[in-house]
């Protein structure tokens, strides 16, 4: 399966887009959400499934406003003093996100031999995105938060941790076999407050769902986190990491326990191209981790501009070499 399997590079989902006024009208239809999940699944025969959502339902259904504006991505009024996290209300979330548990069982029932993954953002990330009011080159607010206000930024963490095990928990609950933590500005942190607030909220998600699930593996992805991938593996216990396109994966075998499964990394940008540089790319990753444990992926998420075809073509080529 691919990072953003589902999205705007895909005709279909396009079409099923247009029917609704907007990407948080999508996800919380059931029926039109879980139809855009399988897509990728019809198109190209992938191995699993990942809900149709995003990492900013949690902080949606927590009461922060969001918009996703076309080409600007999603706008939160931001939240930067003790009033603003006190405003947000855990006891909407498991209401609000119902539709998306419709969503995952009306997958799971039609998904076949494949895997259901479900996910949530890792709280930092989802905290980044509530703090900076949208995305952000270097999330300055979030980052000077953490340092000069840790007693406020560590409340506001642990409320998305608890909230987190509720929202996965919810999810396997509905039939997710599988749930991945996206932490895509983990690497940002320093390595004190890497193992903080990336590594400490992981362990605690992964140790709560062990307990309610035992079984049901977590994948996590810590971007960017260079050489801590091996600290952040040894700590959390999740059954596999996902390598970000920088991490070298013959380094990262050595640093990571071999037990933990390696998911990734090819460029998106190698997607886009496709062709000899794709297929260079692809066998280079499959020959680094060859002999362990290793879920072929991207590094990052699909590009709207990635031309259908050449996931057809990496498809193809993930089939042969294994
Ligand atoms: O296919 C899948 O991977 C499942 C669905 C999924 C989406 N977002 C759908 C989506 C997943 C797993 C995500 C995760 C997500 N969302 C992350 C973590 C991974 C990463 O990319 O780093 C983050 C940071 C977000 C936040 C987010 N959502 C941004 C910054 C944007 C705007 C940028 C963009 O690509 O438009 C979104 C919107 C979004 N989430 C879209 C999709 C398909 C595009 C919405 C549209 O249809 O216009």
């Amino acid at each position: 399966w691919l990072m953003r399997q589902v999205g705007r590079y895909l005709p279909e989902y396009r079409a099923v887009r247009a029917r609704v006024a907007d990407f948080i009208a999508l996800a919380t239809t059931p029926e039109l959400a879980a139809e855009v999940t399988l897509q990728p699944l019809r198109r190209y025969g992938m191995d699993a499934a990942i809900l149709f959502s995003d990492i900013l339902m949690l902080p949606w259904a927590l009461g922060q406003g969001l918009e996703y504006r076309e080409g600007e991505g999603p706008v939160l009024p931001p939240i930067r003093d003790a009033a603003a996290v006190a405003t947000l209300d855990p006891g909407r979330v498991a209401g609000a996100l119902m539709p998306i548990m419709e969503t995952v069982q009306r997958v799971r029932a039609e998904v076949g031999d494949a895997t259901l993954i479900g996910f949530a953002g890792s709280p930092f990330t989802v905290a980044c995105y509530m703090v900076e009011g949208g995305g952000s080159r270097d999330f300055a607010y979030t980052r000077t938060m953490a340092y000069g206000n840790p007693a406020l930024f560590r409340r506001l963490l642990d409320l998305l941790t608890d909230a987190t095990v509720g929202y996965l928990s919810a999810q396997i609950n509905a039939g997710a076999e599988a749930v991945m933590l996206f932490d895509s500005w983990a690497g940002i942190l320093s390595p004190t407050l890497f193992r903080v607030h990336v590594i400490s909220p992981t362990a605690r998600i992964v140790a709560a769902l062990q307990e309610r699930h035992p079984g049901i593996p977590v994948i996590g992805f810590p971007r960017l986190a260079g050489t801590l991938i091996g600290e952040y593996a040894r700590e959390t216990n999740v059954r596999a990491v996902g390598l970000d396109t920088a991490a070298d994966p013959a380094l990262a075998a050595t640093l990571v326990p071999g037990g933990v499964a390696l998911q990734g990394n090819l460029d998106p940008l190698a997607l886009v191209a496709g062709g000899a540089g794709m297929a260079a790319e692809t066998q280079g990753i499959i020959a680094a981790l060859h002999g362990r444990p290793h879920i072929f992926n991207l590094g990052h998420g699909i590009v709207p501009g990635t031309p259908p075809e050449h996931v057809a073509q990496l498809v193809q080529l993930v089939r042969a070499a294994g």
